[in-house]
């Protein structure tokens, strides 16, 4: 059976626009009017304020992984893989806000912070191939795809099966929401990290 509730929970935390808050409090306007025009942290970076791209960042990671956490330790909802139906749909919530029609970001942040709530080993190890890949290429969008495209496999190993197609489904959605970076990627015209 479909567990409604923690889907629901998911959907509603992921869908929290934390980009569009912060640069709004923060001054910094309307941040679907900068650079790539996403409510990410990497565009948030590009008005400058790296406080506030820090912060996106992390309360992004955090929504996705308190779905996680929250259905997974509510009893009614352990037996139905609850946490990682939450994930997945805080991820599904990031990417189409209802508050937003359904216009939101790309989904790096909250499925890592998903990832290092439903596996931490699979979430640790993503979170360095992006560091590592944002050293080596200074391109997020490129290091973001390789950790996501490593993060199958990696729950398979750490976790499984059904962890593995909680993060199928995520990478799917997240190379869906980077189909205008993967082309840019390939004609070499991405932005590096910070560039306009
Ligand atoms: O986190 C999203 C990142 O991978 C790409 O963001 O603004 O460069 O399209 P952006």
């Amino acid at each position: 059976m479909i567990p409604i509730l923690p889907i629901i929970l998911g959907y509603l935390l992921g869908s929290i626009p934390f980009g569009l808050i912060i640069t709004r409090l923060g001054g910094a306007g309307d941040i679907r009017q900068v650079g790539s025009g996403n409510i990410g942290a990497t565009n948030v970076l590009r008005t400058g304020r790296r406080g506030l791209a820090a912060a996106t960042l992390l309360l992004d990671g955090l929504k996705g992984a308190a779905a996680v956490l929250a259905a997974a330790n509510c009893p009614a909802w352990a037996d139905h893989h609850a946490g990682l139906w939450a994930g997945l749909f805080a991820v599904i919530g990031h990417m189409f806000p209802v508050w937003l029609r359904f216009r939101g970001g790309k989904g790096v942040a909250t499925g890592l912070g998903v990832a290092l709530a439903a596996c931490w080993p699979q979430g640790v190890l993503m979170c360095l191939i992006w560091l590592v890949g944002a050293k080596i290429t200074k391109i997020s969008s490129a290091s973001a795809l390789a950790a996501f495209v490593a993060a199958p496999f990696l729950a398979w190993i750490f976790a499984g099966p059904a962890h593995a197609l909680l993060a199928l489904l995520v990478t799917l959605l997240v190379l869906g929401r980077h189909h205008a970076n993967i082309r840019r990627l390939i004609s070499g015209t991405e932005p590096r990290i910070g560039a306009a």
